[in-house]
């Protein structure tokens, strides 16, 4: 029998599929590598480096590989005279191997066959495309615009994520409480303001929620906190409204945006706590803008009685959260990846755990997490990964369903 033109000889599927291996499991060190950067409160142009270094190794190690031992790589080492290079080689590729073939694919089959957590009791989205609706794509002016005509690149669709949350700590007064949750809006031009104001506009579908809470990165750009008042001034809330800022904040003047947020009648919480009384019941808002602005919130002379919120831009402070007793912590930052590959999921996570909590509800006692995808980024880019915003409704008990529209 023949060999179809294309297919490698029988003895190099061997060495070819160790190398495949080899450069999976580098790209896979690599990736864990940024993403822990990423998490850590450094300087953009530090980053950027990082990120041009961790991407010329993406390419460079494999071509060093393949011009130290061409495709067997096993073979070039057993070649090698045994000292500190054979040593380092040998245990470098079975690294790469077990992250190649076992790490990361444990770890993908794990996130496939991981059930939703049974506090989340529904779990309802709606997807509208804001350019269809607008008849324009709202590309706007900034320096990304280009990248929103990619194809397939839906960041223009937009999901109306309607959420059902168990808490078993809520008190029952508050059974049907409401909150829009939004995060990451990286005013930066693209999108344009009229995609925000659709989008603003249209969570008025779900009626006013009971709380409002924006988890930071509300600029992208030293201009655009002018943006902050007219668009974000469009929300309403019938209780209280409450934002903190994210890294992206940090670059442009966070004392100008934290005053265009309180002009819009929002309450910016930094590193604070608040307390106030709600259908007669005690709710601690604690903000938590760490590891970016320091230090974190404090909450020695904090009363230790109520429910207690925590917008943190960042889900990395759960731990934190669950060690203060946090009842519900919401969170963004992590963009759900905004490129999300079929089966794998995300890449680029900036967290320190990773693709851990890229987005979505995570049930870990005492502390319920949402993580939003937010509604932009800096990068206008999003495959299978769709902006969003959350309307929130909490329950006392194990019945689902949204009381929208309830008053308090
Ligand atoms: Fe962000």
């Amino acid at each position: 029998m023949t060999r179809p033109i294309g297919m490698p000889e029988a003895s190099l599927i061997g060495p070819l599929a160790g190398f495949v291996a080899f450069w999976l499991g580098h790209v896979a060190i690599l990736t864990f590598s940024l993403n822990r950067w990423y998490a850590r409160p450094y300087s953009r142009l530090l980053l950027r480096w990082v990120r041009r270094g961790h991407a010329f190794l993406v390419v460079a190690g494999p071509a060093a590989a393949w011009w130290f031992g061409g495709l067997d790589l096993w073979a070039a080492l057993e070649a090698t005279p045994n000292g500190a290079a054979y040593v380092l080689g040998a245990m470098y590729l079975i690294v790469c191997w077990l992250a190649g073939l076992m790490i990361l694919p444990g770890l993908t089959i794990g996130r496939l066959v991981q059930r939703p957590p049974s506090a989340l009791l529904s779990n309802h989205t709606r997807t509208i495309d804001v350019s269809a609706e607008l008849g324009f794509a709202p590309s706007g002016s900034g320096a990304y615009r280009w990248l929103t005509r990619l194809p397939g690149n839906d960041v223009f669709r937009v999901d109306f994520c309607e959420r059902t949350l168990r808490l078993p700590r809520l008190p029952a007064a508050w059974d049907g409480l409401t909150i829009l949750h939004v995060s990451d809006l990286h005013f930066a031009g693209t999108p344009d303001r009229h995609f925000f104001g659709y989008v603003f506009d249209r969570c008025r579908d779900w009626g006013e929620p009971d709380l409002l809470a924006i988890t930071g990165d509300i600029v992208d750009s030293d201009q655009h906190d002018r943006w902050i008042v007219p668009l974000v001034g469009r929300l309403r809330w019938r209780v209280g409204a409450w934002a903190i800022l994210g890294n992206h904040d940090r670059e442009h003047d966070p004392q100008r945006i934290r005053r265009r947020l309180h002009r819009a009648g929002i309450s910016v919480l930094g590193n604070r706590w608040e307390r106030r009384l709600l259908r007669g019941e005690p709710l601690t808002v604690i903000g938590h803008e760490g590891p970016w602005f320091t230090p974190g919130p404090r909450l020695d002379d904090c009363p230790a009685d109520g429910f207690r919120l925590c917008l943190s831009h960042t889900p990395d402070n759960l731990p934190w959260a669950r060690r203060h007793g946090i009842d519900l912590m919401l969170a963004g930052h992590n963009h759900g990846g905004q490129i999300r590959l079929p089966v794998i999921g995300a890449i680029f996570v900036p967290s320190r755990y990773g693709r851990r909590y890229d987005c979505g509800t995570f049930d870990e006692p005492p502390t319920l997490l949402h993580v939003s995808r937010g509604l932009s980024g800096q990068q206008p880019v999003r495959f299978r990964c769709r902006p969003e915003v959350t309307w929130l409704v909490l329950r006392a008990t194990r019945q689902a369903g949204n009381l929208e529209g309830r008053s308090v």
